[in-house]
């Protein structure tokens, strides 16, 4: 079951710059099984039975406005429910690390040309797309604006820009915080209402979409509890919309 390092292996668009990084190097070094083995207890049942808890709903009401972009007010709620499981999971985890990159990971799409997003952001080698990098720019920009209001350290605020940066055009995590942010933020696809929005922005079919959840995302998960997640969550997903028969 368990492989060697995937993220750095199976990269194709100059990841290996990243994966030379020492931050990069640590983490891979100290965590040499993949998946990574789950330490507490995974929680497999669908993510609508436990809703991210509300104590960051003060930091929700500052980014209200930048949810409304790109799908954000059900990529991110959905997204950090799964981010409390996997801190569950990996209790070793700086949990309010994760929970709050999670919360701001995307919200700087908000602040970049709409008219790009789909043009540029999902087309083509849309992993390079320049408006994926200025979306996570501008995302640390968020989080330098909201997070001093509600009294979270300068060094914390400096570790959730550095995962924010690089989340989505990077392809070896740093830490374990940055890894779960990762599995995280591809956890939401599998659920329903994933696959109903994801599955639109790359003009795809549900069927075809979800077969590519399968091929291409379900390897790309980091830690061992996400893919057992993402698995549970794409059989009930694919019964549910019968992507087997209307394909
Ligand atoms: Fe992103
Ligand atoms: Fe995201």
């Amino acid at each position: 079951m368990s492989t060697p390092d995937m993220q750095t292996d199976q990269t194709n668009d100059g990841a290996p710059a990243f994966a030379e990084d020492p931050r990069a190097r640590a983490f891979a070094a100290a965590n040499p099984v993949r998946p990574v083995p789950a330490t507490g207890p995974v929680d497999t049942t669908p993510i609508a039975l436990t809703p991210a808890a509300a104590d960051l709903d003060p930091l929700w009401k500052t980014v209200v406005e930048e949810t409304r972009a790109r799908g954000s007010d059900i990529h991110l709620p959905i997204s950090l429910a799964f981010a409390e499981r996997l801190c569950r999971a990996y209790p070793e985890a700086d949990a309010e690390l994760v929970r709050v990159t999670v919360l701001l990971h995307d919200t700087g799409w908000a602040h970049v040309d709409e008219s790009r997003i789909l043009s540029e952001g999902f087309t083509g080698d849309w992993r390079k797309a320049a408006i994926r990098y200025e979306h996570e720019a501008e995302g640390c920009k968020v989080a330098c604006r909201v997070l001093p209001g509600l009294g979270y350290a300068e060094e914390f605020i400096e570790r959730v820009c550095e995962i924010i940066d690089g989340h989505d055009t990077r392809h070896v995590a740093y830490s374990l915080e940055d890894a779960l942010v990762r599995d995280a933020d591809r956890l939401w696809r599998f659920d329903q209402a994933g696959i109903a929005l994801a599955s639109s922005w790359f003009g795809m079919t549900p069927d075809v979409y979800t077969d590519r959840l399968a091929a291409e995302i379900i390897p790309e998960l980091i830690t061992e509890a996400a893919v057992q997640m993402g698995t549970a969550d794409l059989a009930r997903s694919n019964a549910l919309l019968k992507t087997g028969v209307i394909r």
